[in-house]
Order: C-alpha cells, then structure tokens, then sequence
C-alpha cells in the first residue's frame, strides 16, 4: 500500500517500542519518517532502516520548542515514560516531567505543524494516548494526568483543524509488550509486593478481557489507518485497543 507516498511523518519517541511500530508502518505505506527521540543513535537506527531522518531531541526541553515550524503532514505525539509511586511520595519535579513530556511537548508540536498543514488544507495529528487517557489506576497519578490532558488537547486540535483538513485523534492501547511495560512489571511488583510473574495476570490484566498484552505492531496498523486518505471523517475520536479494558 503506497497511500502515504508523497507525505512527511515525524513520530516522536520512534527510536522504540510503539513509536518505532509507528514509523515502520507509516513507512510501509509510502511516508517518508523523521524519527525523534532523545536516544540518538535509536532514532538513527530506526530512520537508517526506513530510508528516513533521525532528529535526536529531548522533548522535555519544551523552552526549546518554541519558536518551532514544522513541515510535516502528519505528526504521531508518541514519546512517553511512566513513573510509579503513591501521590503522598511523588517527586513534585517527576509529575512536572511527565506532563512536559506528554502535554506541553505534544501541545508545541501540534502548534509548530498546524501552519503548513494548514497551508496546504491536510494533515494528520495522531497523538498515542493510553487506556489511562480514559481509565485511572493508583501509583500513576502524572501518567493519567498527562494522558487525560492529550485527549483535551486533541479533541480542540480537531474542532480547530477540521475546517482546514486536519484530522486529530488519540490512540489508547492497553498495555503493550515495549520496554516501557518490561520495566512496570519490575516496579509493580515492588508496589504492589508481589512476585514479577504475577503482574501480568493479577496487576496489569485484571481488567482486561483478552489476558495477553497488545503488540507494537497492532498499534502501529491503526495509527497508519489514521494517517490515511481513508480515515478523513475520523477525528476528535478516541480508539481503544485494550483488550475489553474500557468495555467495563
Ligand atoms: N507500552 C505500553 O503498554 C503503552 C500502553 C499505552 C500507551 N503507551 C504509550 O505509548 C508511547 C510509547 O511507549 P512505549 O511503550 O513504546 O515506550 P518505550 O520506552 O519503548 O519508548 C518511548 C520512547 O520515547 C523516548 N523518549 C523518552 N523520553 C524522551 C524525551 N525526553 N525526549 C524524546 N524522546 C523521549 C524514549 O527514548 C523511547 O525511545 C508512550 O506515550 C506511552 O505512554 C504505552
């Protein structure tokens, strides 16, 4: 399928995980990817494979982000990170962190491509939210913060695109095999005080109707289906892939 042939891609946090799904199946159909991420040489492995530019940026230097213009037609807000620890014990700088990286960093971005995208009447916003976008869990407190923040700033960006050809959308994933969730499964078990084995099944799928974790390339297909011609009449939506999570 060559249906993004002709269009730009920046994903951000595409040096792994999700982001990295993201950029091969954009990249699949045609698009040529940037990839950005605060790990240099991922992001220029990942872009080296696709044909495509690695941009190495830490996004969490929002100041940075500014005086930004972008000349991409479709932007995935993809990079994330996760901190576990009850509200009374979270780091005031951490939640601060996370909501840089997963709000302001996508609201800068989101602001620095509307111009072209505008210009030329399409583009494509896919920001990769999460099941915590729509559902809380303790311990997460910046995390579901963060992500019920981008589900705001993508339903404006789709009333305000919409007259212009832009499309804006979250994706919610529940949980997924990336190193993100590797990492969870340690420090759940430590919260929780349980053994790692049983994280998957009594933590992490407990809500979940289908007791596997989802895979990056999943993700990936409905970010690119997002991206395409075809799904010009979606936006402002929220698409769930959470094995049942948010069916309860
Ligand atoms: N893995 C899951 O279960 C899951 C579920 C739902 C939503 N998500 C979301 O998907 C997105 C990707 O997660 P993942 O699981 O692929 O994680 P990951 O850790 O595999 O990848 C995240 C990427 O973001 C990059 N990154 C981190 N901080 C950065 C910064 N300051 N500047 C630039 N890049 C930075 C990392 O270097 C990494 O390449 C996140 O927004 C996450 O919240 C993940």
């Amino acid at each position: 399928m060559t249906d993004l042939a002709g269009r730009n891609a920046l994903v951000t946090g595409g040096a792994s995980g999700i982001g990295a799904a993201c950029a091969r199946a954009l990249a699949a159909r045609g698009a040529t990817v940037t990839v950005a991420d605060i790990d240099a040489a991922g992001a220029a492995a990942v872009a080296g494979e696709l044909g495509g530019e690695s941009w190495a940026v830490d996004l969490l230097d929002v100041a940075a982000l500014e005086g930004l213009e972008l000349r991409t037609d479709i932007l995935v807000n993809n990079a994330g990170v996760q901190h576990i620890s009850p509200i009374q014990e979270f780091a005031p700088q951490r939640f601060r962190d996370l909501l840089a990286l997963m709000v302001e960093a996508p609201f800068l971005l989101v602001r620095a491509a509307l111009p072209h995208m505008y210009r030329q009447g399409w583009g494509r916003i896919v920001n990769i939210s999460s099941v915590h976008g729509l559902r809380a869990s303790p311990y997460k407190v910046a995390y579901v913060t963060a992500k019920h923040g981008l589900e705001g700033l993508s339903k404006v960006t789709a009333l305000e695109g919409g007259p212009h050809g832009v499309t804006s959308n979250c994706v919610n994933p529940g949980y997924v095999r990336t190193p993100l969730v590797d990492e969870q499964i340690a420090d759940q078990a430590a919260a929780h005080g349980i053994p790692e084995q049983e994280v998957l099944e009594k933590v992490l799928l407990t809500e979940s109707a289908i007791k596997r974790l989802v895979e990056p390339d999943e993700v990936a297909a409905l970010v690119s289906w997002l991206a395409a011609p075809e799904a010009g009449m979606v936006t402002g939506a929220a698409y769930t892939m959470d094995g049942g999570w948010s069916a309860r």
